[in-house]
């Protein structure tokens, strides 16, 4: 995989993404989509939306507003306990993630052990058994002990909103400031995340309120009206994508973590003593919704979690190997019926789902699945930028995107810019262009056109010749594998859509 610099600089210079406001030197952790990245980033979201709404008769979409009465936020919790505990460093004057800077000295923890497995996989060869090394070298194992033990002290620590001990964890492992590399730290002090903005006219009549900090409570506050207008019963979705924002302190890796994101989150309404089953079910069915984008399945782990979020009783996160190490791609929540519950006492309005079937009326419980659009288009893009050596010596920069999710499916290449092929080409263009979103080009040797439309992941590049003058043939190269198809001009768009059609990644969804 490449490295992050060179994923920041690729998304630049082939226009995915730019550093928002750029021209003011930008604003930290806010990131402007361009004209490939946003529309890979609506096929990724197309994707999501039709496997959860399309794809099951159970889920059903909904769009709420960013904006929500205060008092949302006041049930949901998000007003007293969405926090992190932050820290600085008096040297270097930066601010830290307490809890985040603990689990930092835990990777480089588990970076030691993967170097010992690494180290003894060479010495033994083909007799190498992981397990049995794991269990029985001791170097190893105390390395595994002491993430443990920091780990559970950790979660303690957080539990009790213990911050002195926070901060005395630090300094007893000993870690310093990776900027001015001492340890001369600050208290920890709670800090809430949300951002705040006043609504009305003038100062008296003006309310603070909230910008979203998740798009599930927008679900929450319309399930009902939802349920009883389409009908449905228990066990059933609501879906929903759009922005969410936080004030993000430690805004680092590009759009891992932004300030301004989008969420896309399913709300999945059970019966009490449920959400177990359903949990397990939903666990089950989002990684198999991972996997069917074709990238390795070594790059996908559950996570889960010791600490648990204010809301939920069981919770796990679908980490992915990003060029940075595992990090959480996906969480997926059994909420218990905490957000309904509250919401009925904070409203004062009756939120009972009345089943029908057993004539009792109860307060649902919640398994959510919830997943970053922004970190999803870092995990694809990151996983689809490689360098590839040629058999020429020569190497080309190529970004093996999911066929389906590819901004530009295919481009239309006059071989030469002569009349009649150009001609040709520009005919070929106006059919296609109601079925695929394609580019023209012309500019250029052919070899230089196809290296650009690499670069942009396209997957298919039909070059016009002489002979297609002559029997109405084009050639179509595939952007992986490099080979030219000899394909007749009629049969070009069944061609590409049994290739890149959205159908063929939706049918592996199957339960
Ligand atoms: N409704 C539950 C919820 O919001 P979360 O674990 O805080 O749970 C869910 O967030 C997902 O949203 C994460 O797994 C991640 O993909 C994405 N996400 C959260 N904070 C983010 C940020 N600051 N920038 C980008 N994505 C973020």
């Amino acid at each position: 995989m490449v490295d992050i610099k060179k994923i920041i600089s690729h998304s630049k210079e082939y226009g995915f993404i730019f550093p928002s406001s750029e021209i003011y030197d930008g604003l930290s952790a806010v990131y402007d989509y361009a004209q490939n990245g946003v529309l890979l980033k609506n096929n990724i979201r197309e994707f999501w939306w039709k496997s959860m709404v399309q794809m099951n008769s159970d889920i059903v979409g909904v769009d709420a507003s960013i904006l929500m009465h205060p008092k949302t936020w006041e049930a949901s919790g998000h007003v007293d306990a969405f926090n992190d505990p932050l820290i600085d460093n008096r040297d270097s004057n930066k601010r830290y993630r307490a809890d985040v800077l603990i689990e930092d000295y835990c990777e480089k923890i588990e970076g030691k052990i993967n170097k010992e497995i690494q180290k003894a996989k060479k010495n033994f060869g083909a007799d190498f058994d992981q397990a049995k090394f794991i269990k029985t070298n001791k170097r190893v194992s105390d390395y595994f002990n002491k993430i443990d033990f920091i780990k559970k002290r950790l979660t303690k620590l957080l539990e009790d909103d213990n911050l002195n001990g926070l901060k005395l964890l630090i300094e007893e492992l000993k870690i310093n400031c990776p900027i001015s590399g001492s340890n001369n730290w600050t208290d920890v002090k709670q800090f809430n995340l949300m951002f705040d903005t006043m609504v009305g006219s003038s100062d008296e009549s003006s309310t603070k309120i909230f910008l979203r900090p998740e798009t599930a409570q927008g679900i929450f506050v319309n399930y009902l009206n939802i349920q009883k207008t389409s009908r449905m019963k228990i066990p059933f979705g609501i879906a929903q994508t759009g922005k969410a924002f936080r004030n993000e302190i430690v805004a680092r890796q590009f759009i891992f973590r932004m300030r301004e994101f989008e969420q896309m989150e399913m709300q999945y309404f059970v019966k009490p003593g449920d959400q177990k089953k359903w949990y397990e079910t939903w666990k089950e069915r989002r990684m198999l919704w991972h996997y069917s984008l074709g990238f390795e399945k070594e790059n996908y782990r559950f996570h889960d979690h010791d600490k648990l979020a204010h809301y939920a009783d069981a919770a796990t996160d679908i980490q992915f190997k990003f060029p940075f190490g595992f990090k959480e791609l996906e969480g997926i929540h059994s909420r218990t019926d905490f957000d309904l519950g509250n919401h009925e006492k904070f409203s004062g309005k009756k939120l009972k789902y009345y089943d029908i079937d057993s004539d009792k009326k109860y307060t649902p419980y919640v398994v959510e699945t919830s997943i970053g659009l922004d970190r999803l288009f870092l995990a694809i893009i990151s996983n689809s930028l490689e360098e590839e050596k040629l058999d020429n010596n020569s190497t080309r920069t190529v970004l093996k995107l999911p066929k389906f999710l590819a901004p530009t499916k295919l481009a239309i290449l006059p071989l030469l810019k002569k009349d009649e092929l150009v001609k040709l080409s520009k005919k070929i263009k106006d059919d296609l262009k109601f079925d695929f979103n394609l580019v023209y080009d012309e500019k250029d040797a052919i070899g230089r056109r196809y290296r650009r439309q690499d670069a942009i992941g396209t997957p298919y590049c039909i070059t016009i010749d002489h002979d297609s003058l002559k029997n109405e043939t084009v050639t179509i190269r595939d952007r992986d594998s490099m080979k030219q198809d000899r394909v007749k001009i009629e049969e070009v768009k069944k061609f590409l859509n049994s290739k890149i059609d959205i159908s063929i990644w939706l049918k592996k969804l199957s339960w």
